[in-house]
């Protein structure tokens, strides 16, 4: 019996960077299901759960993706709703791979850090679906954490809201356009991660070197131009400027290509329920 991968996305097209890694991660066939919407995932969940037989279901799983964090998740929780032993199947939640990169990154930042407890965390692009996990996961760790909108303040502080609501985590926000207020919230930080869009530069070498207590910046754009001019895509804690050391996006990609292989792997081995927290939780032991 082939392993089946059902590929449910809340967007026009699944991604085929999930796809690539499913299928290198031991699934046979990746079978994606476009414009899922909460009112046709019951019916395509039976579909999947009773076609194979109770002895099919664990080489059968579902992953659930798109760019609509909020909408994945509610996906997600009907896929898990509508199944009942013995028909049941792992399932996999990563809203366009925010669990997963937020995990690594959140990870990765910790570890290098030397813990988050009580570090003032700016996220730079903290609105979007990465940051704004990577923002829930270090509010979890304990650091103080503020999500940074290139918008005014009123955007960042309705994201925040949700993020407070829908986590339980405290989090609080700023709004920085240029690079000299983006220069001043970093002074006032020991940890700066950038979240953003891909390819926007955020920070020039100079600001950078204005710098003048310890901080940690990590970026997760490996589109160039970077976030942060000096910090390359492939550095891993490495020294920018006399205070600066940073993180860059390829070193986090890495530890997230691990994540997801490792759980796209684990679907096959037993029947689990995957999402930010099992992609956390793995991501620490990577680092
Ligand atoms: N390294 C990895 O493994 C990996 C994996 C997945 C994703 N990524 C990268 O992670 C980053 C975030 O992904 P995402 O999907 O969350 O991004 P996104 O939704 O495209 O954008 C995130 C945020 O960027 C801000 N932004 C947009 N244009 C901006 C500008 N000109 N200046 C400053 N901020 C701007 C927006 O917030 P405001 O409008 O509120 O400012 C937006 O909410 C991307 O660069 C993506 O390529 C990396």
């Amino acid at each position: 019996m082939r392993n089946h991968l059902f590929f449910l996305s809340t967007d026009p097209h699944a991604s085929p960077f999930d796809v690539n890694i499913a299928l290198d991660s031991g699934f046979d066939v990746v079978i994606p299901y476009p414009m899922v919407t909460p009112e046709n995932t019951e019916s395509l969940t039976h579909d999947i759960i009773f076609s194979r037989g109770p002895k099919g279901t664990s080489r059968s799983g579902i992953f659930i993706g798109g760019s609509d964090v909020a909408l994945t998740e509610k996906i997600a929780g009907t896929v898990r709703k509508s199944m009942f032993a013995p028909f049941t199947v792992s399932t996999f939640s990563d809203p366009k791979g925010a669990y997963t990169t937020a995990a690594a990154l959140t990870a990765k930042t910790g570890k290098a850090a030397g813990g988050l407890k009580d570090k003032r965390a700016m996220i730079l692009g903290g609105t979007g679906p990465v940051g704004s996990l990577t923002a829930v996961l270090c509010a979890r760790e304990g650091a103080i954490v503020t999500i940074v909108t290139s918008r005014d303040q009123v955007a960042g502080d309705r994201v925040a809201a949700e993020l407070e609501k829908n986590y339980s985590v405290k989090i609080g926000a700023a709004s920085a356009s240029t690079e000299d207020e983006r220069l001043a919230l970093m002074k006032k930080s020991d940890i700066a991660i950038a979240a953003v869009k891909a390819g926007v530069k955020l920070m020039s070498k100079e600001a950078l070197e204005k710098i003048e207590s310890p901080l940690l910046i990590a970026d997760v754009n490996a589109t160039p131009p970077y976030g942060f001019e000096g910090l390359e895509p492939n550095d891993d804690e490495k020294q920018i400027s006399g205070h600066v050391r940073g993180i860059g996006a390829l070193a986090t990609g890495a530890i997230k290509h691990k994540v997801e292989t490792g759980i796209f792997k684990s679907m096959l081995q037993q029947k689990i329920t995957a999402g930010l927290d099992t992609a956390y939780e793995l991501a620490k032991t990577l680092v």
